[in-house]
């Protein structure tokens, strides 16, 4: 069923934790809501499930509006039809792990052989059938989030509401249940909202992302579209683009930054001023400067830190005007990179996006 959340105000005391906050999650999609600790994401959720007191604005699920701040309306949680699946997850430690499953369901008044079967049938799906009848507090943490994720499974609720419910979790389950996650969601037709401040879960799981910053929604788009074009410099600084560098002018299709001058595609919206965002990836390390387009910037300088990430290094270069650039890149093949080493350094043009710090839905900037 779609969601849709219009104006909605919340405040902790002197806090506005949401501001003015707009979201529609479209029936049957998942969106992640992907922001840093404290940008207020929990708050959001927890006013969609009902359990916060917002003071403005409104909620609709389905046709029904279960939250007008104007008109008073607001539904109880128990009848929103939304689970929940909570960052800190709580089962009941006395019962076993079908039972943690199984209880909720009776209460609803499904028989005792229905509400079994449902939930051995999501035990199943997240891994733990095998675990049915062992008590729930002899479990590991991520155990422990499986079974809050198949108890607010079972229910089949209209919306899933999901806050970072993969955080207790080791590297690789965590990536396992990502892809599971994704495909029940799919198979289903689940609508969902889930919450996280991890962008490779954000990227994974999300029909459209909504960047959260400072109680408001400032990007909302695709996975594509947000890994490829973030719409700020503090929105790209969080989704991994650690070469950020401020604009002090500009001259046609060059820019000036940190003592160097750079060629770029693209100029910034608006006025400025800008602040010049290239990925590590796109930052090519060589051992030896070929002949190269003048759609390309060369840059000599020495490595500071490289670090052996497997299929990549990660390498800081200091160049010669003293610009320190970030890069990923494949093991060179003639040679290695390591501290010292003298490298030319490649950055297309059309890969260096010229951006404000904050989007215009940022608000205002709040001194330290
Ligand atoms: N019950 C509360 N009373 C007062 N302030 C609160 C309360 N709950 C949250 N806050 C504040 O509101 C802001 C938003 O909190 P929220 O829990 O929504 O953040 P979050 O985005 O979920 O962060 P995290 O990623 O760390 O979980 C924070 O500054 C937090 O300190
Ligand atoms: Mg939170």
């Amino acid at each position: 069923m779609k969601v849709g959340v219009e104006s909605l105000e919340l405040v902790y005391g002197e806090h506005r934790a949401v501001k003015n906050l707009d979201l529609t999650i479209p029936d049957g999609k998942s969106v992640v809501l992907l922001g840093e600790s404290g940008c207020g994401k929990t708050s959001t959720m927890r006013c969609i499930a009902g359990l916060e007191a917002p003071c403005g604005g409104r909620i609709t699920i389905g046709d029904r509006t279960v939250y007008d701040g104007a008109r008073g309306v607001s539904v109880p949680p128990f009848r929103r039809n939304v689970g929940m699946v909570f960052q800190s997850y709580a089962v009941w430690p006395h019962m076993t792990v079908t039972d943690n499953v199984a209880f909720p369901l009776r209460m609803k008044g499904i028989s005792r052989t229905e509400s079994r079967r449902r939930a051995l049938a999501v035990l199943e799906v997240v891994g733990l059938a095998h675990l049915g009848s062992r008590g729930a507090s002899l479990l590991s943490g991520g155990q422990m989030q499986r079974v809050a994720l198949a108890r607010s499974m079972a229910m089949e609720p209209a919306v899933l509401l999901l806050d970072e419910p993969l955080s207790n979790l080791d590297a690789r389950l965590r990536d396992e249940l990502r892809v599971e996650l994704r495909r029940i969601q799919l198979e289903n037709g689940l609508t969902s909202l889930y919450v996280t401040h991890d962008q490779q879960e954000a990227l994974a799981l999300a029909d459209s992302i909504a960047i959260m910053q400072n109680g408001r929604i400032t990007q909302f788009g695709t996975p594509e579209d947000i890994y490829a074009r973030p719409a700020s410099a503090s929105i790209a600084r969080f989704l991994g683009v650690t070469n950020v560098f401020e604009v002090s002018a500009v001259d046609g299709h060059r820019v000036r930054l940190t003592g160097q001058e750079l060629a770029v595609d693209e100029l910034g919206d608006g006025d400025g001023p800008w602040h010049a965002c290239i990925r590590p990836e796109h930052v090519r390390v060589d051992l030896t400067s070929g002949a190269e387009s003048p759609a390309v910037n060369r840059l000599s300088g020495t490595v500071e830190v490289a670090v052996f990430q497997g299929a990549s290094i990660r390498c800081t270069v200091r160049t010669g005007s003293g610009m320190v650039l970030e890069a990923i890149c494949p093991p060179p093949p003639d040679g290695t990179l390591t501290a010292g080493t003298e490298v030319s350094v490649a950055i297309e043009a059309r890969d260096i996006h010229l951006l404000p710090e904050h989007t215009t839905e940022y608000g205002e900037v709040v001194a330290a």
